[in-house]
C-alpha cells in the first residue's frame, strides 16, 4: 500500500530527525508494527494528516454494499486537544456515517448508538444505558471471576499460551454471555456473532454476508428469549440481563424498540466489547511483562490495579480512533474541511500527548489519577463508551488474577507477538507466554470476595 498523503494544507514541517509525514498510511499494515513512533513525530511535524486513499483502499472502502457514498480522502487528529474537542462538538462532526473511515449508509435509515446522532442517539442511548447501570453490572463481577479461574485451572499444567486467543477473548466473549443472560457454554457462538458483525467493514461480498447472518443470528436470538424476558419483568421479576432492559425500556415518549432496532443494538455491544477489551487485557500483560519493576510495583500493592489499569487504558488505547464527518465547511485544527469529509480523532496519539501527560512515554502503574482521567480511550462527550466500567472490571479481575495465581508468567522469549493490523484497532492479538507449571497457585475459595478484593477502587 503506498502513503499518498498531501499535507501542504497542514503546515506539514520536518523534525530534527528528518520524519516525513508521507511515510505515514494511517491503513498500512507495515506503520501499524512501529505506530507509536509516528504519532510522535506527526504531533510535533503534522498534527493534522492528510491521506488521500489510493486505488486499491478506494476499490476497498467504496465497493463495500453499505457505503452509502464514496470517499477520496481522511484527515487524522493528532493532538490531545484536537481530539477532546471533536468528540465534544457532535454538531460539527457527525457519527452518522460510521465509526470507519468509509460513508456508510445509516442503519435503519437514521442510525443507532455510535452510529448515530442527535435526537436518534439520544434515545437509543436512554434505552441501553440501564443495561450498563452500576447494579447490573456489579452482579456479573463474580460470574467473571469464576470464569477467569476456570480457564486458568484448564490450561494451568500446559506452561505456555496465546494469551489472546486462549484467555483474554474467552473472558470477554463470557462477559458478554453474562450481560445478555445466555449461559457460559454460549461464549464461543458470541464470539462467532461479533466478529461476523466486525467484518461488515470487510468491503468485500463474503464480510457483507457474515455482516448480515449474524443479525440474523442475533435476531433469532432475541425472538426466541425476548417474549419471555418481557413477560417476566411484566410480572415484577427483577431481571439483570440487558436484552430485557433493551426490549423493555421505554424513552420519553413510551415507545420501545423495534424487533429491528433491538438487534442492531445488541449487534454495537458484540462488536464493540469483545475484541476491544480482550485487546486491552493482551496490551495490559505485555506492558506489566516488559515493566518489571511497574510489575513489582503492583504485586506489592494490589489495591493499584484500579490505576494500573487507567495507565494500561492510555498508555495503548485498544481502539486507535472512530471516525466522524464534518457537517458544514469550516477550518479546524489549522486546515479547511469540507462538509462531508471523513475525519479521525485518533485517541492512541492524543493519550501520549506531552501537553497533557507528563514524560507520557514511561509507563506509571502508579500515575496521578487527575491525569489518567483525561485519557480519550473511552471516547469522551455523548458517544463516551457504554461498556467503560464492564471493560474496567473485566481487566482488573483478569490481570490481577493472572498475575497472582501464575507469579513466574512471562512473555515466551521463543516466540514473537503480533500486532492487529485492523484500522481501528490498536495492540497485540497473538501474545505468546509461558510460565512453570508447578509455580500456579489456586484459586481463592470465594469468588465474591475475590473479586471485590481483586478489583481495587474504580477510577472515576
Ligand atoms: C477496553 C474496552 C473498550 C474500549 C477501549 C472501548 C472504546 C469505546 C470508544 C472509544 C467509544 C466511543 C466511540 C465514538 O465516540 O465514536 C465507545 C463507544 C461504545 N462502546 Fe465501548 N469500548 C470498550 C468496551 C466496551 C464494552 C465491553 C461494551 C459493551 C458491551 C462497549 C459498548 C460500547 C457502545 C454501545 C458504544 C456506543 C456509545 C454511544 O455511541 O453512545 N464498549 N467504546
Amino acid at each position: 500500500m503506498t502513503a499518498t498523503a498531501d499535507n501542504a494544507a497542514a503546515g506539514v514541517t520536518t523534525d530534527v530527525t528528518g520524519y516525513d509525514p508521507a511515510s505515514y498510511d494511517p491503513r498500512s499494515p507495515e506503520v501499524k508494527q512501529n505506530i507509536e513512533e509516528h504519532f510522535e513525530r506527526l504531533r510535533t511535524t503534522c498534527p493534522v494528516h492528510h491521506h488521500v486513499f489510493d486505488q486499491a483502499e478506494l476499490k476497498e472502502l467504496n465497493d463495500n454494499p453499505y457505503v452509502a457514498g464514496p470517499v477520496t480522502e481522511l484527515y487524522s487528529f493528532m493532538r490531545h486537544r484536537d481530539v477532546e474537542e471533536i468528540l465534544q462538538s457532535p454538531d460539527r462532526f457527525l457519527s452518522i456515517e460510521g465509526a470507519g473511515p468509509e460513508r456508510m449508509t445509516p442503519v435503519e435509515g437514521t442510525g443507532m448508538l455510535v452510529w448515530s446522532d442527535g435526537e436518534t442517539h439520544r434515545r437509543s442511548r436512554k434505552i441501553c444505558l440501564p443495561a450498563f447501570s452500576p447494579k447490573n453490572i456489579a452482579p456479573l463481577a463474580p460470574m467473571l471471576q469464576t470464569r477467569i479461574d476456570d480457564l486458568i485451572d484448564g490450561f494451568a499444567d500446559t506452561g505456555h499460551l496465546d494469551l489472546m486467543a486462549d484467555f483474554a477473548l474467552p473472558v470477554t466473549s463470557g462477559m458478554i454471555a453474562h450481560l445478555i443472560g445466555l449461559p457460559i457454554e454460549r461464549a464461543p457462538e458470541i464470539l462467532e456473532w461479533g466478529y461476523a458483525v466486525i467484518a461488515t467493514f470487510g468491503g468485500d461480498d463474503a464480510s457483507y454476508q457474515r455482516g448480515l447472518w449474524s443479525l440474523g443470528k442475533i435476531g433469532e436470538f432475541l425472538a426466541e428469549v425476548g417474549p419471555d424476558r418481557a413477560r417476566r419483568r411484566a410480572e415484577g421479576e427483577e431481571l439483570f440481563d440487558a436484552i430485557t432492559h433493551v426490549l423493555t425500556t421505554e424513552d420519553d415518549n413510551g415507545s420501545r424498540f423495534t424487533p429491528q432496532e433491538a438487534v442492531v443494538a445488541v449487534s454495537q455491544f458484540l462488536g464493540a466489547g469483545i475484541e476491544s477489551s480482550a485487546t486491552a487485557m493482551c496490551n495490559g500483560i505485555y506492558l506489566l511483562c516488559t515493566n518489571p519493576d511497574e510489575r513489582r510495583k503492583l504485586a506489592e500493592n494490589p489495591a493499584l490495579i484500579g490505576t494500573a489499569v487507567e495507565e494500561i487504558l492510555r498508555y495503548m488505547a485498544p481502539i486507535e480512533g472512530t471516525c466522524r464527518t464534518a457537517a458544514a465547511d469550516m477550518e479546524f485544527g489549522g486546515v479547511p474541511l469540507r462538509a462531508g469529509t471523513k475525519i479521525r480523532p485518533v485517541y492512541a496519539s492524543a493519550n501520549m500527548d506531552e501537553e497533557v501527560f507528563a514524560d507520557p512515554k514511561r509507563f506509571r502503574v502508579d500515575r496521578d489519577r487527575s491525569e489518567l482521567r483525561r485519557h480519550v480511550t473511552f471516547g469522551t462527550g455523548v458517544h463516551s463508551c457504554l461498556g467503560a466500567a464492564l471493560a474496567r472490571r473485566e481487566l482488573a479481575l483478569g490481570i490481577s488474577t493472572l498475575l497472582r495465581r501464575i507469579p513466574t508468567l512471562e512473555l515466551d522469549p521463543a516466540e514473537e507477538p503480533t500486532r492487529n493490523t485492523i484500522f481501528l484497532v490498536h495492540g497485540f492479538d497473538y501474545l505468546p507466554i509461558r510460565w512453570d507449571p508447578a509455580s500456579v497457585l489456586p484459586r481463592a475459595e470465594d469468588p465474591v470476595r475475590a473479586a471485590t478484593a481483586a478489583t481495587g477502587p474504580a477510577v472515576s
